[in-house]
């Protein structure tokens, strides 16, 4: 497929791409203005990235929105996050059903403001007979507090020793039963994973890239994809 100058080969599409949407902060003050600023022009690119992947036929698409450390930034700053969040959930159902995407919360929901967890989960119900792309929004997640999570599930559980294996981790994880991410991008130039998806990424891709996350738009995505099919995923062998 040819797209926007692209050469993208459709039978080797990543299944699941991650993007930890960083530089919000950034795009505001480059123009002088409140960090918040950046956070609703960034709600632009989130719609288009969403798009871009479920046209392309992406299986599922993560988005990193807030991580378990995002609570050190002012009460303004985050409040103002949190009623973003609330919008976008409320607002956005019909573009979901219309996509026939199907939206999950990764992270711990129950940490979340009353409001936000009462949008999220009209957002969850309201989309879970969906079929076409899985669209996991990374809320209050850190990839640590998933993987304790994950072990407190097991021992409530009540598993024995030899029942824990990769498998049964993977099981307990806020991805069950989703494949790995293929390819990761971070934007914004910071080359770190900031508590990502630590279990999920053991064999992604990476791409750092130094647009700022309110400058996205679907030929960044496209280009994205076109350098990850350029990549030689070897897994430990030799080819
Ligand atoms: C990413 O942009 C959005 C969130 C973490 C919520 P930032 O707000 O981190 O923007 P910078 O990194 O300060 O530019
Ligand atoms: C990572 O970005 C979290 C999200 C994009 C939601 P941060 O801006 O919070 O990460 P650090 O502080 O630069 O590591
Ligand atoms: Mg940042």
């Amino acid at each position: 497929m040819e797209i926007d100058g692209y050469t993208i080969d459709e039978s080797r599409l990543p299944r699941h791409v991650a993007i930890i949407m960083d530089g919000n902060g950034r795009w505001a003050k480059k123009r002088k203005m409140p960090r918040i600023f950046g956070h609703r022009t960034a709600m632009k690119a989130v719609r288009q990235a969403i798009t871009t992947a479920s046209d392309l036929g992406i299986e599922v698409l993560t988005l990193y929105a807030f991580s378990t450390e995002n609570w050190k930034r002012s009460a303004e700053e985050v409040s103002g996050l949190m009623s973003l969040a609330i919008r976008y959930f409320l607002n956005e159902i019909k573009s979901m059903n219309d996509r026939d995407i199907r939206v999950r919360v990764i992270g711990d929901i129950s940490g979340l403001p009353e409001k936000v967890q009462e949008a999220a989960h009209k957002m969850l119900a309201d989309t879970a007979d969906n079929q076409g792309m899985v669209l996991n929004l990374a809320l209050n997640y850190g990839g640590r507090e998933e993987l304790v999570h994950a072990a407190r599930k097991m021992a409530e559980a009540g598993l024995s020793p030899d029942q824990i294996d990769e498998a049964q981790i993977e099981k307990y994880l806020y991805t069950a039963g989703q494949p790995d991410p293929d390819l990761v991008v971070r934007t914004s130039g910071e080359k770190r994973l900031s508590n990502f998806l630590l279990w999920q990424i053991a064999y992604a891709e990476f791409i750092f890239d130094d647009i700022l996350w309110p400058d996205f738009d679907a030929s960044c995505f496209y280009k994205w994809i076109v350098e990850y099919q350029h990549r030689d995923r070897r897994y430990g062998g030799v080819k």
